[in-house]
């Protein structure tokens, strides 16, 4: 079996070295820009280029480093005729439940504004919040938001979720479908965003829908910049409607110097990494994969092209 492996950023001779060690019969073979691919079993990649692609339509199965497919479904009909497996899980949901839990918890004890506070040398106590009605709402309860909508119950934050198909979650409010969007935003004081990116979800939170959140409701988005309409939530932040924002992910990464986000003092910005790819657990995970697809069995994680994710 000869396994290809691909990164854009081109690191990978540690993943080569892991997929040696847990599948010993396979021959791994790391791509370079320019060759031709000796025929392959089966590809594990991120952010691979057309010429590439161009080589991959007899593989049984792409395999990607992470769990968004955006970046690989932009291709259409340049992507080869085989299954796409992403990463379900594999260590990313622990991380962006401590991520979220982290940012809600800072602007339900107020630390943004202490830390503003603290910039002008201020000591000034200020009101406690009622966490009976600093309701956390989710958008995507996938492998990635339903474990971080666990996270939030626990804290003790009511909690509802939103979805494509209707769910059914103990203690969560669930809503499903562009029906019950606007109910569920007008009632959500964080919003978090974990959708993946797709047709449907694209410049989904724009002025309209960021105006229906309630007067002081905040953001946290840590699925794709594409997600939100930039400078609409710009717009919301500094006419007050939305205090305060935590963004992980932007249209165009990195963001770029001079983007009106760095200036914004009510914007906290992260590079990317809310929930990074795990090299050995994700190795594992599309190892046994690999294992499974080779015994003519089927495995999770298959992207649904229809869908988008
Ligand atoms: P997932 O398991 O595929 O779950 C996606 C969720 O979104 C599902 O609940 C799905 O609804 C819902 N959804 C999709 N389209 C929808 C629509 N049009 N309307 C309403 N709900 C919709 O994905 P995941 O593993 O949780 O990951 C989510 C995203 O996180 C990824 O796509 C990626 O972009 C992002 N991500 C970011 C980082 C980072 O470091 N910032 C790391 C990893 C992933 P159904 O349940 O009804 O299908
Ligand atoms: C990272 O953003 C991923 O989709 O894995």
């Amino acid at each position: 079996m000869r396994i290809l492996l691909y990164r854009g950023d081109g690191v990978i001779e540690a993943w080569a070295r892991d997929f040696a060690a847990e599948l010993p019969h396979a021959e791994t073979v790391v791509w370079q820009e320019g060759e031709r691919a000796a025929p392959c079993d089966y590809a594990v990649l991120w952010a691979p280029t057309p010429a590439l692609l161009d080589q991959l339509w007899n593989v049984k199965a792409i395999f990607l480093m992470g769990a968004g497919v955006d970046a690989l479904l932009k291709f259409g009909d340049a992507l080869p005729p085989v299954p796409i497996v992403r990463l379900g899980d594999a260590g990313m949901a622990e991380q962006m439940a401590d991520y979220v839990a982290h940012a809600v918890l800072r602007y339900f004890r107020r630390f943004d504004d202490y830390e503003r506070q603290a910039r002008e040398g201020l000591w000034r106590p200020l009101a406690l919040q009622d966490k009976k009605t600093f309701t956390v709402g989710v958008l995507g309860l996938g492998k990635l938001g339903a474990p971080v909508v666990r996270t939030l119950r626990q804290l003790g934050f009511p909690v509802r979720g939103w979805s494509r198909t209707p769910k059914d979650l103990p203690g969560v409010a669930c809503y499903a479908g562009m029906d019950q969007l606007d109910d569920f935003l007008a009632g959500t004081r964080v919003l978090v965003c974990m959708l993946p990116l797709t047709p449907e979800t694209g410049n989904l939170l724009d002025r309209a829908r960021l105006s229906r959140l309630p007067e002081g409701a905040y953001l946290i988005n840590v699925a794709r910049g594409a997600l939100v309409a930039e400078p609409d939530l710009l717009a919301l932040i500094r006419a007050g409607h939305i205090a305060g924002a935590t963004l992980d992910v932007f249209r165009n990464e990195p963001l770029p110097a001079p983007h009106p986000f760095w200036g914004e003092p009510r914007i906290t910005i992260t590079p990317h990494i809310s929930a990074l790819t795990l090299r050995e657990e994700a190795v594992r995970q599309i190892a046994a994969k690999i294992k499974l697809l080779d015994q003519g069995e089927t495995v999770a994680d298959v992207v649904d092209l229809q869908r988008g994710y």
